[in-house]
This record gives C-alpha cells, sequence and structure tokens, in this order.
C-alpha cells in the first residue's frame, strides 16, 4: 500500500493521470418573465441534476443576462449543453468556450453555484490565481478578456 518512503502507492500515477475534464462556457439572454425566483428553480434543479452526474460549475444572472461555466465528462455535459439550447427561459445563447482537456476542475465543491453579476470578475479572478494548470489559467485568462470585451453588458441592453 505505502512504499518505502511512506507514499501511498499510484499516488504519482495519480496524480500525472487527471482524468479528461468537459467545459463550456456561454452566454445568454432570460427569457421575458425569467425573474430571480425563477433562477433559484433553475439552479435548485441544477443542483440535484449535476450532483448525480458529475458536472459542477456556476451561474451568473444579472441584467437579464446569464452567464454559465460547466465542466464534467464528456458525454454528461453534451447532453446538458442540448438541453439548455432547448430550454425557452432563455435565448441568444453565445458559446465562449468548450473543449476536453486533462485538467482540474475549476468549481469542484459546487454543483452549480449562483453567483451574482458584479462578483463575476472576482469569482473568474480569483479561480485564476489559484489555478496550476495551465490550461485552466489560459481559458481563464480568455474567458477575462472576453468579459473586457463588453459581451455581457451589451447582450444585457435591448
Ligand atoms: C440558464 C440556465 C442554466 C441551466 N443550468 C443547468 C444546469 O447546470 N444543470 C441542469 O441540469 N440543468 C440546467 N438548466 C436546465 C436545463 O436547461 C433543463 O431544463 C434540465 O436539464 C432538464 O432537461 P430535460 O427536461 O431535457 O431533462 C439550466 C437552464 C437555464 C435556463
Amino acid at each position: 500500500m505505502f512504499d518505502e518512503y511512506g507514499i501511498p502507492r499510484g499516488a504519482e500515477l495519480d496524480e500525472a493521470a487527471l482524468p479528461a475534464l468537459y467545459h463550456y462556457v456561454y452566454c445568454s439572454r432570460a427569457a421575458d418573465g425569467v425573474d430571480d425566483a425563477e433562477v433559484g428553480r433553475i439552479v435548485g434543479s441544477a443542483q440535484r441534476h449535476n450532483l448525480a452526474r458529475g458536472i459542477t460549475g456556476i451561474l451568473v444572472f444579472g441584467s437579464g443576462v446569464f452567464f454559465q461555466w460547466i465542466e464534467g465528462p464528456a458525454s454528461q455535459i453534451q447532453e446538458l449543453i442540448a438541453s439548455l439550447h432547448g430550454d425557452s427561459r432563455h435565448y441568444d445563447i453565445v458559446s465562449l468556450s468548450q473543449s476536453e482537456e486533462e485538467r482540474e476542475r475549476l468549481y469542484p465543491n459546487w454543483d452549480m453555484e449562483k453567483v451574482e453579476a458584479e462578483d463575476i470578475r472576482l469569482v473568474l479572478q480569483d479561480a485564476l490565481e489559484s489555478a496550476e494548470d495551465k490550461n485552466n489559467v489560459a481559458a481563464l485568462t480568455r474567458i477575462l478578456k472576453q468579459l473586457d470585451s463588453g459581451p455581457l453588458d451589451s447582450l444585457g441592453r435591448s
């Protein structure tokens, strides 16, 4: 179980072999009538659904605009992407980033966390500061750049 240095056997192997993780990031506009209460219901059912499927991430809602980061096994994420694209509670879905990489989760403890719009930059910045994985650093840098170029603001205006 342990080698002569007291290190669990296979520990190094486990560290080297990170699981393939799929992530998808998008923004969209909330349909008429989708208010904070409805978003609360979306998050409640998302948490139950995501927990059972190994999906984690964050959902930001503000000024009638959603921004969501989801990560997990590719097949589960693809299924969720299809559901999201068929969900009439939002529209104008703009895919910002998606790929499969061997890396750690950005939000390992959040089955789906609702983040206030004014905190999104902070949440992404925090994730960037604690990210050790170069793929994560690159993806977060791209998202932050995208945020700074104002797509959320312009999407929020009708
Ligand atoms: C902005 C937004 C974010 C959502 N996020 C999730 C999510 O993280 N997980 C989830 O299971 N459903 C989420 N949903 C709900 C799905 O679109 C869908 O209703 C749910 O997966 C049930 O799909 P089904 O009826 O095809 O089974 C979200 C919906 C919206 C509008």
